[in-house]
């Protein structure tokens, strides 16, 4: 039997990977994840400033580029992928983090936030996915199979008990993210290409600020760890589904919410 070996297994060396929405938050976490484990990682976001200032601070960790696109936008998503095709031969990692939330009362809520919030969570990573399998085909290896991680939410797995108020255009979205997962990981298994899901809890971010100024407490309350996520924790699951030790690992869609889902 061959030996482990550890010293490797969560390194990303020799890696290139792109992050949708990575100027911030989440994507950001994640991309900062990829960096450090010796990645070198585009970061994608609408606007071109907020792209290239996070380009700049991660690259002080390793090479990190910016890379502005409207993921929205079947022109957007043309862009990056000639963008991206330009720039490397292959691609090892994709991860479809960008997505936007809408939230409001039960009887007002407008059908614009279902063409906003679909089109950006569920349909753009698909598209954007199905537009780079050449690229991430050309990044997998025997063993070594090339990786789609899709960002889906705690949100799509449970109910959120406030009635009168809530996101349900992106809760739908969010379940959608985690089915797409799996369907995509039966049609490109058989490329060598992964594709799975992570499901935070909350994290700090811009889409969280209001609400965790506002129920903070009471979200903190309902995790078993009694907080919210670090950002070391998005970049950790990045990192695992990324690397070596993931290689296995496909169809599955991970929470990372310290079991706020159990209670
Ligand atoms: N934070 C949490 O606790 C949490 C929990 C569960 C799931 N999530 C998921 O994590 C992902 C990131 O959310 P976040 O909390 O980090 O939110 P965020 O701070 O609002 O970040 C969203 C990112 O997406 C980019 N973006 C928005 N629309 C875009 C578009 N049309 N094309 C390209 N990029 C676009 C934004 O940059 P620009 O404005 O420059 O485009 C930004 O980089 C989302 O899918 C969200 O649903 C977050």
């Amino acid at each position: 039997m061959a030996g482990i070996d550890v010293s490797s297994l969560f390194s990303l060396s020799g890696k290139v990977a792109l992050v949708t929405g990575g100027s911030r938050g989440i994507g950001r976490m994640m991309a900062e994840g990829l960096v450090q484990a010796g990645a070198t990682v585009y970061v994608s976001s609408r606007k071109p400033d907020a792209c290239d200032r996070t380009a700049a601070e991660l690259s002080a960790l390793g090479p990190c580029r910016s890379l502005p696109a409207d993921v929205a936008t079947e022109d957007g998503r043309a862009a990056l992928v000639e963008a991206i095709g330009a720039r490397e031969p292959r691609l090892h990692i994709l991860i479809n983090n960008a997505g936007a939330a809408w939230g409001a009362p039960y009887a007002e809520y407008p059908a614009s936030a279902f063409d906003k919030v679909l089109r950006l969570n569920v349909a753009a990573p698909f598209l954007l996915t199905r537009d780079l399998t050449p690229l991430l085909e050309r990044g997998a290896a025997d063993g070594d199979p090339a990786r789609v991680i899709n960002v889906g939410s705690m949100d799509g797995l449970h109910v959120q008990q406030r009635v009168g108020t809530g996101t349900f255009a992106y809760s739908a979205s969010k379940a959608a993210v985690h089915h797409l997962t799996r369907t995509l990981a039966v049609e490109l298994g058989p490329r060598n290409i992964t594709v799975n899901a992570v499901a935070p809890g909350f994290f700090e971010s811009r889409m969280t600020a209001d609400v965790l100024q506002r129920h903070g407490a009471d979200i903190t309350a309902a995790c078993p760890l009694g907080r919210i996520g670090r950002p070391e924790e998005m970049a950790g699951i990045a990192i695992y589904l990324a690397s070596r030790a993931g290689a296995y690992t496909n169809g599955a869609v991970i929470p990372v919410d310290g079991g706020t889902l159990l209670t």
